[in-house]
């Protein structure tokens, strides 16, 4: 052998290592991206996959870490295991032929979400992978209140218990929304999960009989819901005690305007009905005399007094002569 032909034997040996290292005989694969719900447990699932040349593969090291943690969650190295409390195996009998390596999360927390890597180091060969979890709570069922208070009184729907910030829509049975007409708060409680709440206050014109809350996630998914009876009034203004002293101050004023005014009119055509007679035996009496001149009396209707017609009728009787 020649140095020409030693030298490519080296460089296809050089290859085949590398090949052998990059080719990955040995692969670990994580779901992208995982949802926790908080409260519960959590899968981050991962396998190892091995090509067909790997015949019973047997696991030596898995290690588990968070990014951004210093410690790692879980180690396994060649029969020992380290964990943190809280996450274990997802595999209850988890043993070195087992390729599912996938992590659980016992009760999933807030802090929890975030980036993971995988590593995993086997008899043929070693890998990383990573996966992201993502946390949600969820909201409870909404709770409404009533306060008769202010004119038309006003309703307040709670939520809490959910994260990320999700909102408040209000519905008049089950038709109208009113969403815009309520104003809605979103606080951030100790477990920083949130606690919405929100106020829609009445008209006392455009009363509905009922009212229904809806909460929305982040997302806009409905997650919970409450329907509220408004009572058809508010009951001080329909039952005893206050009820005739509200009416009482219209009825005061009313009551009076009434006979007063009917008084009045009483009078007034008392007086007409009078007036009526007295210009009638009045035209009566004065057109005798007038009608020795043959003239007509010009009709001044009910307004004209006696005296005055017959002072007309001798003004226009002299006027003449
Ligand atoms: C891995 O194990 C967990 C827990 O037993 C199981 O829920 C999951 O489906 C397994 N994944 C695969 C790919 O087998
Ligand atoms: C919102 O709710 C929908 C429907 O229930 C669900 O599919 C979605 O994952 C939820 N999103 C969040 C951020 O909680």
């Amino acid at each position: 052998m020649n140095m020409a032909s030693m030298g490519i034997l080296l460089i296809f040996a050089l290859i085949c290592v590398s090949i052998n290292a990059d080719t990955d005989f040995v692969k670990v694969e994580c779901k992208a991206q995982q949802t926790g719900q908080y409260g519960q447990q959590s899968l981050l699932e991962c396998v190892v996959r091995t090509t067909a040349d790997v015949v019973n593969a047997k696991i030596i090291v898995v290690t588990w870490r968070k990014k951004g943690d210093n410690k790692p969650l879980m180690v396994y190295n060649r029969g020992e295991k380290q964990l943190q409390p809280g996450y274990k195996f997802a595999e209850p009998s988890w043993n070195v032929q087992n390729m599912n390596v996938s992590l659980l999360i016992t009760n999933t927390a807030l802090k929890d979400s975030g980036n993971y890597f995988c590593y995993v180091m086997t008899d043929s060969g070693d890998h990383t992978a990573d996966i992201s979890l993502d946390v949600t709570a969820k909201y409870n069922k909404p709770k409404i209140y009533y306060d008769p208070g202010t004119t038309g009184g006003t309703l307040m729907c709670e939520s809490d218990g959910g994260f990320p910030k999700g909102r408040i829509g209000w519905f008049s049975e089950l038709k109208d929304e009113w969403t815009s007409s309520s104003q809605m708060e979103a606080k951030k409680t100790g477990s920083g999960l949130f606690h919405l709440s929100s106020k829609l206050p009445l008209q006392p014109g455009s009363r509905f009989s009922n009212y229904t809350c809806i909460v929305y996630n982040a997302s806009g998914g409905k997650e919970g819901e409450n329907t509220f009876v408004l009572p058809d009034l508010p009951p001080e203004r329909q039952e005893t005690g206050q009820g005739p002293e509200k009416v009482g101050p219209a009825a005061k004023i009313v009551a009076p305007v009434v006979v007063i005014g009917s008084l009045i009119i009483g009078l007034l055509l008392l007086l007409v009905v009078l007036h009526r007679r007295r210009s009638q035996q009045a035209r009566r009496c004065s057109t005798i005399p007038l009608m020795s001149g043959h003239h007509q009396v010009p009709d001044r209707g009910s307004h004209v007094e006696e005296g005055d017609l017959e002072e007309i009728g001798e003004t226009w009787h002299g006027s003449r002569a």
